[in-house]
């Protein structure tokens, strides 16, 4: 087992009284959160933002001149600055401002792929993907006759990379693929795969609700031409997000929805369209979502991405260890490059009676099939119980687990 000691993992005690959720008892024990590829808790800093906008800045954006308006103004188009700067966007305009992760890939099928699509035409994705990468493919291919290819993973969850070249050929139009799978953690190589799918002039789409946390993300060092990610993961608010596209792809697209504010001039006799990212941001947006996104952005460099990645590398390492040596233990999701992320079985304990007992412990995990059903029918169960980690969590949270894990198995015996 690794010799982790508390010495060694210091973020926690830096971040934790950062988040006021972390500090109450569900059940009568201190809550250990272990649900945050689900959703992460928010600091203070996000949850004053978007309070102190709400207060005092409150208006809609991009329309009036009065004070407040600039105020929101200013606050909305401040934080896609920040968000710009946080993935290494060459430019603002490449930032357009979404309700999440989802949004964001339903818009690339759409104002992407759709019209540049016909019959016969490929999607490539991998057996990992969420359903929010699955699903908004499958309606495009009904819409379009296309047909979506799915890259097989070995028993680790990693993408079988020799499989995944061979499906690689040039009727794909677009490779769309998790760069950390939410159900088993795995990292994919999405360089490699961006370098073969540019070989070949395909586009990439990254899905990166799971990464963006957890590793710092350069999307230009990357070379992908489209990635996506959710606010809520990233201990900011629910129901916001980010598609970063590159401009040049962004600029030849089509609107995805019409509206307020992605105009330039409307008539009856036609519409011509504002310019990027405003022709994709239809409609009054969630300013204050985006506000406490741009807080939780200026949280997250505050911490550093680089310590945040090595602080839960070692914590993954210590929980996977522990979970391994209790008898019984199944892990899903064993690749040799992971980020905080582990499902696990336990006897034949149900996950939802392993959760809810954890649960009457204090500890939050999520059970079920995680989104990704695909990922379940290659293991063969019908789901796991998880559990993922944020830069606040810490070894005796990992502790707490254990202990919960332990008395499941007590009660039922
Ligand atoms: N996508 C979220 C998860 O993995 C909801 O739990």
């Amino acid at each position: 087992m690794t010799q982790l000691k508390k010495s060694d993992v210091r973020l926690d005690t830096e971040c934790r009284p950062d988040f006021p959720a972390l500090h109450q008892d569900i059940s009568s024990h201190p809550l250990v959160y272990l649900d945050n590829a689900a959703s992460a808790q928010q600091p203070s800093t996000v949850i004053d933002a978007v309070a102190y906008y709400q207060r005092h800045d409150h208006a809609n954006v991009h329309r009036g001149v009065h004070t407040l308006s600039y105020r929101a103004t200013e606050a909305y188009e401040g934080a896609r600055d920040k968000i710009q700067s946080f993935i290494n966007a060459a430019k603002r305009s490449e930032i357009v401002l979404t309700s999440g992760t989802t949004e964001s890939i339903n818009l690339v099928a759409q104002s992407f792929c759709r019209p540049r699509l016909a019959a016969g035409d490929k999607i490539l994705i991998t057996h990992l993907e969420h359903h929010s990468n699955i699903v908004p493919w499958q309606l495009l291919c009904e819409q379009t006759g296309a047909e979506l290819v799915v890259a097989p993973i070995n028993k680790s969850g990693e993408l079988r990379t020799e499989a995944f070249d061979q499906l690689l050929t040039d009727d794909v139009r677009i490779v769309a693929i998790a760069h950390v799978s939410n159900a088993l953690g795995t990292i994919n190589p999405v360089k490699d795969i961006i370098a073969k799918a540019k070989s070949r002039n395909i586009a990439v789409l990254l899905d990166g609700a799971q990464s963006v946390p957890h590793m710092p993300v350069d999307v230009q060092d990357l070379g992908c031409d489209f990635y996506a990610f959710s606010a809520h993961k990233m201990f900011g608010p629910t129901g916001v997000g980010v598609l970063f596209g590159r401009e040049a792809v962004l600029d030849a697209m089509p609107p995805y929805q019409g509206g307020g504010d992605m105009i330039l001039e409307v008539s009856f006799d036609g519409t011509t369209y504002n310019d990027l990212p405003y022709k994709f941001e239809a409609g009054t947006p969630n300013i204050s979502g985006v506000v406490g996104l741009g807080a939780a952005v200026d949280y997250l460099r505050s911490v550093g991405m680089t310590r945040i990645a090595q602080h839960e590398q070692q914590l993954l390492e210590y929980m996977t260890r522990r979970l391994e040596g209790i008898d019984g233990m199944r892990l899903i999701g064993t690749a040799t490059e992971k980020a905080s992320v582990q499902s696990f079985l336990v006897d034949d304990i149900h996950p939802h009676d392993l959760g809810t007992i954890l649960d009457h412990q204090g500890v939050a995990i999520r059970t079920g099939h995680h989104c990704a059903m695909p990922v379940m029918d290659f293991y063969g169960v019908a789901g796991t119980a998880r559990a993922s980690l944020a830069l606040y969590n810490n070894i005796e949270d990992v502790d707490r687990l254990i202990e919960a894990i332990a008395k499941a198995r007590h009660i039922f015996g």
